[in-house]
């Protein structure tokens, strides 16, 4: 597990760009699990800037989303469909048919959830997984106490996490209740697991999923399982924890370390 803090959220975007776009230069047809969120709007504005003004290519990418909510059509303007394309798809070259995000429509949750396991797989498995914290630890939307073996399926989203997505929708009634999202286990599968975090109100849980014990309640902390995990924090979601000089000192010596401020 690296650690890598930034003073500003726009170096922190630009690194964890940085590190995504070398992987698509080496592999073209590389497999990518993206996340939505505000967290990572800036690693794809700084994707999209290297796609017009460096010619990343992604005619060959292939990606899957983490998650949907269930009962948002594509076209509903915070539906996570909506958020890709307004974000990063329409504005990159990618091949629309090597789109993959979980449906919030389907009549069949249990037969969609295992065809989007079984895609994953044909397609190779994720190269590099893009993920986001909840402010409750949650990686995708798994929430506090989902299984850390779970696979795609449908959550029942936790108090915090409807008060946090508040803030997107008119009114609290209106946020939904259920979400369709990869696994836990699902997410441990990539070969590369890349969590951003921004926000004071983040660093609890950032403190928690590098620091605490690899537990349920912080279904985070499965980065510490993983055996190529890193985490590109700003400075205030960095403010909890207690080994930030170690991980500022490594980051500093380390060759090869995406640089910081
Ligand atoms: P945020 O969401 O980037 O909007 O803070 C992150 C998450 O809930 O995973």
């Amino acid at each position: 597990m690296e650690v890598f803090i930034y003073q500003k959220y726009a170096e922190m975007s630009q690194a964890a760009a940085k590190v995504v776009a070398d992987i698509i230069n080496l592999k073209p047809d590389a497999v990518l699990g993206l996340a939505t969120g505000s967290t990572p709007l800036g690693l794809y504005k700084e994707l999209v800037r290297m796609h017009k003004e460096e010619t990343l290519d992604f005619s060959h990418v292939t990606t899957f989303n983490l998650d949907e909510y269930v009962g948002l059509p594509p076209g509903h303007t915070q539906s996570y469909h909506y958020f890709m394309h307004e974000n990063l798809f329409k504005h990159i070259n990618i091949e629309p048919q090597n789109i993959h995000i979980p449906s919030g429509t389907t009549s069949n949750y249990k037969a969609f959830c295992q065809w989007y396991e079984q895609r994953i797989e044909q397609c190779g498995g994720i190269d590099v997984q893009i993920l986001g914290i909840g402010s409750d630890g949650h990686i995708a939307f798994n929430e506090p106490g989902s299984s850390l073996g779970s696979r795609t399926r449908i959550k029942t989203l936790s108090k915090e996490t409807i008060d946090d997505n508040t803030r997107f929708f008119k009114k609290k009634e209106n946020v939904p209740i259920y979400a369709i999202t990869m696994g836990v286990g699902t997410v441990l599968e990539a070969r590369k697991l890349l969590l951003l975090a921004s926000g004071a109100n983040k660093a609890k849980a950032i403190a928690d999923a590098i620091e605490g014990p690899v537990s349920c309640m912080c279904t985070a902390s499965v980065l510490q399982l993983h055996p190529d995990s890193s985490l590109f924090l700003d400075n205030e979601a960095a403010g909890k924890l207690k080994m930030r000089d170690y991980y500022e000192w490594i980051q500093a010596k380390k060759p090869g370390a995406p640089a910081s401020s």
